[in-house]
C-alpha cells in the first residue's frame, strides 16, 4: 500500500484542490462546469466561519511520479434535516487514477464517519452521477442506501440569473 497521511486542508493547498476539483468534473465529462478559484476557495474554505470542510490525502515526495504529493481529496460540510437533524454532506470525494484501490478512500470515509459520528450526525449524505457505476459498489459495499431509488428525491437547483430576477434586482 502506498504510504500515505491523511490531513485537514491548509491555505497552502487551494491550488491542489482546485487541481483535483477539476480533475473530478473531468472524469464526470464535466471539468467546464467548474467556475471556482482558488482565491474562491481560500476565502470560503479557511476563515472564521467555512464554508466547507476539506480532507486532503498526502504522500512523500519520493514516492510521487509526476511531482504531485497532494493526491486525493474529501470536501464536505454540516448541513441539517429537519427530520432527523445534523447530516455530514459529502460534496467531493476523489483519488487520482493511480493510487486508486490502496484503500485510501475507504480510509478517508473511515475518518469522515467518524468526524459524523463525533459531531452527533444522524447520516453522510452525497449524491453520485447515475453512470459511476464502480463508486455506486463502494458506496453500497460500505453500507448506502440510493434514496432516489428508494424514495424517489430529484436533485433541483435555481441558477444565479433567476435567482437575481427573482430577487427583484
Ligand atoms: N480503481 C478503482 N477501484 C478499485 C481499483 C482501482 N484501480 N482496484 C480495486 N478497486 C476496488 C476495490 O476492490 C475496492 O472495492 P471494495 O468496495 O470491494 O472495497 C474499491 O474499489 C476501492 O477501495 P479503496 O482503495 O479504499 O478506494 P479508492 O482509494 O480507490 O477511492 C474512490 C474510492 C471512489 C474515491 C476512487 O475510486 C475515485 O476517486 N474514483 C473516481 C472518482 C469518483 O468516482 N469519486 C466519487 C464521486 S461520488
Amino acid at each position: 500500500m502506498a504510504k500515505f497521511i491523511l490531513r485537514k486542508a491548509e491555505p497552502k493547498d487551494v491550488s491542489d484542490i482546485l487541481r483535483l476539483i477539476k480533475e473530478l468534473a473531468k472524469f464526470e465529462e464535466m471539468e467546464e462546469q467548474v467556475k471556482l478559484t482558488e482565491k474562491d476557495l481560500l476565502e470560503d474554505g479557511f476563515g472564521d466561519h467555512p464554508f466547507y470542510h476539506c480532507l486532503v490525502a498526502e504522500i512523500p515526495e519520493e514516492q510521487s511520479s509526476d511531482g504531485y504529493t497532494v493526491i486525493a481529496f474529501a470536501m464536505y460540510y454540516f448541513t441539517y434535516d429537519p427530520w432527523i437533524g445534523k447530516l455530514l454532506y459529502l460534496e467531493d470525494f476523489y483519488v487520482m487514477q493511480q493510487y486508486r484501490g490502496l484503500g485510501i478512500g475507504s480510509k478517508i470515509l473511515q475518518v469522515l464517519s467518524e468526524t459524523a459520528v463525533k459531531t452527533r450526525c444522524s447520516s453522510m449524505h452525497f449524491i453520485v452521477a447515475e453512470n459511476n457505476t464502480k463508486s455506486i459498489e463502494f458506496y453500497k459495499h460500505r453500507g448506502a442506501t440510493d434514496l432516489s431509488y428508494e424514495e424517489g428525491w430529484r436533485l433541483f437547483a435555481i441558477n444565479k440569473m433567476e435567482l437575481v430576477k427573482m430577487s427583484g434586482k
